[in-house]
C-alpha cells in the first residue's frame, strides 16, 4: 500500500481526508497537537485499510517542515500529499498583532510552497502523485478585515494552477481545493461568529472531502466546492472590483460586532 501525508490532519477537512485517504493508503497525519492526533488514530484505524501514523510539528517552524519535507522526500511509496494545515485571521490588517499575521504567511503560503516543491520531486521520480493545495473562495475575493487570509488563498490558488499545468505531463494531478465555508474549529479558532452564516451557505468537511477526491481523479486543477460556492463566485466575476470592495468589506465587517 502507498503513503498519503495530510497536514492539519487533527480535525475538520484534514481529519475527513485522513478518514477517506485511510480506505487506500497508509495515512501520515500532521498537525501540532498530538492528544489530538492520537484520538484521531483511536477513531479512524479500525475502520481504515491503511496504518495510521502521525507527527507532532508545528508547520509555521521552519525545522518542522524540513524534518516533514525529508520524510516524503525519502519515502520512496509516497503518493499523496494535502496540504490542508492553514489558519485565518479577521480585523483591520494594521491593527492586528504582526507576529500572528506573518505566521499566517509562513504556514499559509512558505510552507505549502515547500511542501509542494518536495512532494513533486518525489512524485517526478515515481512518475505518478497526487498534490492537494486547500486554498478558499476567500482566493477570489477582495476581503478587507481578512486581508492576510485572503491574500495567501488567492496565493494558493494562483501557484497551483501553474504546476498543475506543469506536472501534467509527469503524470501527476495537481489541485487548489476551495471550500467556502465548511462546519470545522477554523472560525472558532479565528473568532468568526458562525451563527452570522445562513446554513445553505455551509458544507461539511467530509462534502467537501469527497468533491476534492472525486475532481481529482479527473485532474480537476481547480476544485470549488458546493454549488452554492460556485455560483456564488461566478457572480462575484462579472461584479466591478471596486463595488465587490466594499460589499465584502461591509460582510466581513459584521463579524466584530
Ligand atoms: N472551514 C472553512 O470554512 C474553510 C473554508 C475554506 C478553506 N478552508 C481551509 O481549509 C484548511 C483546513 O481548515 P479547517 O476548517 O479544517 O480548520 P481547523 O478545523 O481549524 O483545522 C486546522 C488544522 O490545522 C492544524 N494546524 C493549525 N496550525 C498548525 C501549525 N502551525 N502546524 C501544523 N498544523 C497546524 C490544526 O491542528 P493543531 O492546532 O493541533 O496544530 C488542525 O488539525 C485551512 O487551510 C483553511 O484555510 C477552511
Amino acid at each position: 500500500m502507498k503513503n498519503a501525508y495530510v497536514t492539519g490532519a487533527s480535525q475538520g477537512i484534514g481529519k475527513e481526508f485522513v478518514r477517506a485517504l485511510g480506505k487506500d493508503y497508509n495515512v501520515f497525519l500532521i498537525s501540532r497537537t498530538e492528544a489530538d492526533l492520537k484520538k484521531v488514530i483511536v477513531e479512524l484505524e479500525p475502520k481504515s485499510r491503511g496504518m495510521l501514523k502521525y507527527y507532532a510539528l508545528d508547520l509555521t517552524k521552519k525545522k518542522d517542515v524540513e524534518e516533514l519535507a525529508n520524510l516524503i522526500e525519502k519515502d520512496k511509496d509516497a503518493e499523496v500529499l494535502v496540504n490542508n494545515a492553514g489558519f485565518g485571521t479577521v480585523g483591520e490588517f494594521a491593527a492586528l498583532p504582526l507576529d500572528k499575521e506573518l505566521d499566517e504567511v509562513n504556514l499559509n503560503v512558505k510552507t505549502l510552497v515547500h511542501l509542494s516543491h518536495t512532494a513533486l520531486n518525489r512524485f517526478k521520480k515515481n512518475k505518478k502523485g497526487f498534490l492537494i493545495n486547500v486554498a478558499s473562495i476567500a482566493g477570489y475575493l477582495p476581503a478587507p478585515g481578512s486581508a492576510i487570509y485572503a491574500a495567501t488563498k488567492a496565493f494558493v490558488k494562483s501557484f497551483t494552477e501553474s504546476i498543475h499545468e506543469e506536472a501534467k505531463n509527469y503524470g501527476i494531478h495537481v489541485q487548489a481545493l476551495c471550500p467556502g465555508l465548511t462546519h470545522s474549529d477554523f472560525h472558532q479558532r479565528a473568532g468568526i461568529n458562525k451563527s452570522k452564516y445562513p446554513s445553505f451557505m455551509w458544507q461539511t468537511a467530509d462534502e467537501v472531502v469527497e468533491e476534492s477526491l472525486s475532481a481529482l481523479k479527473y485532474n480537476q486543477a481547480v476544485c470549488i466546492t458546493g454549488s452554492f460556492n460556485q455560483g456564488a463566485i461566478t457572480v462575484s466575476e462579472l461584479i466591478p472590483r471596486g463595488f465587490l470592495r466594499k460589499l465584502s468589506g461591509r460582510y466581513l465587517k459584521l463579524e466584530e460586532e
